[in-house]
């Protein structure tokens, strides 16, 4: 069966939006068929995002997404590549279409709180080993402790 790799990039997590994205998800009819939550190192950002490395940008979007905790996912469905990428909405949040992830709860193309594969040979690809999803790690911790235990 067709799966895509979604990630709640690190500005999703901080703002507490991991529960509202993953919901859109579950109520689409999707399947969720791993969850974790990772902080993913420079080189892997660096493999995840290769096809950008010449781009402006991208030492930015590399300290970016290396900023926090992200929150990585498989998603499994008939269509689930495509289908995300309508739910998340086009890369400028400005110009995502309300009711998308990024039209509903973004305003930055360098802040737009997930990523979606972006084709069925990639998603497999970025769900497989030496991805930030396959990747073992250590226990993460998400945010300020005190925040929660004060
Ligand atoms: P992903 O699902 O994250 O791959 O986004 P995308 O497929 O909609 O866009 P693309 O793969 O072209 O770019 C990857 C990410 O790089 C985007 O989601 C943005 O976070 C970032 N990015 C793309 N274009 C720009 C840009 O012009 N400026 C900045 N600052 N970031 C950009
Ligand atoms: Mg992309």
């Amino acid at each position: 069966v067709e799966e895509t790799y979604i990630m709640i990039k690190p500005d999703g997590v901080q703002r507490s939006l991991v529960g509202e994205i993953i919901s859109r998800f579950e109520k689409k009819g999707f399947k969720l068929s791993g969850l974790k939550l990772f902080q993913c190192p420079k080189d892997l950002a660096e493999e995840h995002y290769k096809d950008l490395k010449s781009k402006p940008f991208f030492p930015k979007l590399i300290d970016y997404i290396t900023s926090g905790p992200v929150v990585c996912m498989a998603w499994e469905g008939v269509g689930v590549v495509a289908s995300a990428r309508k739910l998340i909405g086009v890369t400028n949040p400005l110009q995502a279409e309300p009711g998308t992830i990024r039209g509903d709860l973004a305003v930055q193309t360098g802040r737009n709180v997930v990523h979606g594969s972006d084709s069925p040979e990639n998603g497999t690809r970025e769900i497989g080993k030496s991805c930030c999803f396959s990747t073992n790690t250590d226990s993460v911790e998400c945010g300020p402790k005190s925040f929660c235990l004060e």
